[in-house]
This record gives structure tokens, C-alpha cells and sequence, in this order.
């Protein structure tokens, strides 16, 4: 039994920043994003009734047992509903780089929960792959759908909590600019980032109640596809998500000087020149660029020629997960 599934990465407008239930991995605050198309993951899940443990290799390095403990719990999950005891060999490839700042955990664990579902005898559902795929990496469950997605933030036990679309990738053609300006692993998984900034930052509780009125603005915007309204209140969104990170103690900082320089390339080019481009950033360095594909191309010019912006990329809207090979 052998299936392929490929996932695309996301972006969230609306930052997802904070857990109401760290076991299951439930938000605390509901995110919504864009899927990007040509930022994928192609995951196979092959099962062996020899192996004596799942076998999980990520572009061609098998992860060690702690390193897959994520993946595993997943494909637990899967085998209980399955019933089944068989353990699986995994073999995931990214097409894009690990350390470039683009969740490859997102579009990972989306791949992997339908991939894996399949492999199993399990019915393709995005909708129950989503609520795998969030234990997995709450990111990740936006990932199973394409176009503008939503997860709403959840209650602690209701595990059923799953993304849903918002929008197909045609709704708005949008274009998001990424600019990468460091290439090493970030310093701070998002994960022991939110937990530090929850038990630390004296702005957490702000964030909590800012969050859900920011993704209200957003979820507005996209649907009037108001470019204005819809930048300035994901750079509040991500403004607001490091500015309680930052104030952690010890303090989660993720901007390089570079990031700072391509910051204001994107707002002097709003402030000075009149272009509709606003910035997000996640838990790392790197800068994205929101705007309309007709200013895409004088975008990323400016932000290459950027002091240390090392390379760009320009990206749209993208399509759901799927599977490509089913078991026959
Ligand atoms: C800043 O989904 O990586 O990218 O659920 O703990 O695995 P876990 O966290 P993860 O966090 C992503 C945080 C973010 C914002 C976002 O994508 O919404």
C-alpha cells in the first residue's frame, strides 16, 4: 500500500500565534492565509509490514527518533482509525529550501496527512487531513486547502477543529514577494517561541484580544479584495505578533539588519512612490511583500537590490493538496 500526496506552503495574513491547548494544538486565535503555488512538498507513504518503526526521510536525511516524533504521532493517528499496526517509510521532498523561511512544516504535514490517509485505506477527506495536519503543525492545516484559508481559533479539547477555505486561488490575484535575507535554521521554532511568549510576555493577553479583530479586517478585506485594507491590517497582524514575542523574557527577536532594510524599502515605496505594498514576516528573518501582481516585478527589483537581501521570489495564489498516486 503506496500513496503520493503534494501540499503547497501558506502565508497568513493574520498570524496564528499561541495555543488555547498545547496537547492537541489547538490556536489560541483564529489565522488565515494564502496558499502558494510552486512551493511544494511531495510526500510518499509506503506501508512495510517488516519495519519495526516508521522511517522518515526529509530530502534524502532520515530523521532520528526525536526529530519524528511529530510525524509519527500523525501516522499514529492514522493507524488507529485504519486499525491497522503496519509502520510506514516516509519519503518527503521539499522544492524549496528548508532553511528559507518558508514554512516547509506546513506544506509537510498537509502532504503527509493526506498521503499517509490514503496509504491506509483511509477515504480522501481534507476536511479530517486538516485536523491531522493541525496536531502535526497548526499551520499546516491551512496547507489542505488552496486559495484564501481560514482556522479559526479553537477551544481547548475540541479536537475537531480543522481550516476551511475561504476563497479559491482565483478569487484575487495577489502576488506575495519574499525576501531572504538569512538562509541558516532560525533561532527559535515557532512552537517553544509561542509557549515562551504566553508564559513571559507581558503582551500576550493584548495580542489575544487584538488577534480576532485583526483577522476580522483581513477575512473583510479579501473578501472586497481591498488591497489597503488588507495590508495595513496584516502588518498590524505581524507587527503585533513579534512585538509580544519581542517582549518575552528572554526576548524572541527573529529580524535581521536586513530585514529592517527591506521593511523600509516596502514602506518607502508605499509612502514615497504610491505602490499598494504592505510587509508580513513569520518566525524568522525573512520579509514578504504583499501587493498586486502588476507591481510585482518593480517589488522584487527594489527588494533584491536591497542591502542583504540575498535572493527573491515572487509567488500566487496556489491550489489545495492532493493525491497523485493511490494505492491500486
Ligand atoms: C508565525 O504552525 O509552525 O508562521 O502549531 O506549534 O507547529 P505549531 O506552530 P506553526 O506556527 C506558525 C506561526 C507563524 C504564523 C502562521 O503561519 O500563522
Amino acid at each position: 500500500m503506496r500513496a503520493t500526496a503534494v501540499a503547497c506552503a501558506n502565508i497568513a495574513f493574520a498570524k496564528y500565534w499561541g495555543k488555547a491547548d498545547p496537547w492537541l494544538n489547538i490556536p489560541a486565535v483564529p489565522s488565515i492565509s494564502l496558499t502558494l503555488r510552486g512551493l511544494e512538498t511531495v510526500t510518499t507513504v509506503e506501508l512495510n509490514p517488516a519495519l519495526e518503526c516508521d522511517e522518515i526521510t526529509i530530502d534524502g536525511e532520515l530523521l532520528s527518533p526525536p526529530e519524528s516524533k511529530r510525524a509519527v504521532e500523525l501516522l499514529d493517528a492514522v493507524r488507529a482509525c485504519a486499525q491497522s499496526r503496519c509502520f510506514a517509510k516516509v519519503l518527503s521532498r521539499n522544492n524549496f529550501p528548508k532553511a528559507s523561511g518558508l514554512a516547509s512544516s506546513a506544506s509537510g504535514f498537509a502532504a503527509l496527512s493526506v498521503a499517509a490517509r490514503a496509504a491506509y485505506g483511509l477515504p480522501f477527506d481534507p476536511v479530517e487531513s486538516s485536523r491531522l495536519a493541525r496536531r502535526g503543525s497548526a499551520s499546516a492545516a491551512r496547507s489542505l486547502f488552496g486559495g484564501y484559508v481560514e482556522l479559526p481559533q479553537g477551544l481547548p479539547g475540541d479536537d475537531s477543529l480543522a481550516a476551511r477555505p475561504l476563497y479559491p486561488p482565483e478569487h484575487w490575484e495577489l502576488r506575495l514577494v519574499v525576501a531572504i535575507v538569512c538562509e541558516q535554521p532560525k533561532k527559535m521554532g515557532s512552537r517553544p517561541a509561542m509557549e515562551q511568549t504566553r508564559a513571559s510576555s507581558p503582551y500576550y493577553a493584548a495580542w489575544l484580544e487584538h488577534a480576532p479583530k485583526l483577522a476580522q479586517r483581513i477575512r473583510e478585506a479579501i473578501a472586497k479584495r481591498d488591497i489597503e485594507a488588507l495590508g495595513h491590517a496584516s502588518e498590524a497582524s505581524f507587527q503585533a505578533m513579534h512585538a509580544a514575542a519581542w517582549a518575552a523574557e528572554p526576548s524572541i527577536f527573529y529580524l535581521e539588519p536586513a530585514s529592517v532594510e527591506a521593511l523600509h524599502t516596502i514602506r518607502s515605496m508605499r509612502e514615497k512612490e504610491g505602490i499598494p505594498v504592505f510587509a508580513t514576516m513569520d518566525a524568522g528573518p525573512q520579509v514578504k511583500a504583499i501587493c498586486l501582481p502588476e507591481h510585482a516585478e518593480a517589488i522584487a527589483q527594489r527588494l533584491s537590490n536591497t542591502k542583504g537581501v540575498l535572493r527573491v521570489l515572487i509567488t500566487q495564489p496556489g491550489p489545495a493538496a492532493s493525491l497523485i498516486e493511490s494505492p491500486s
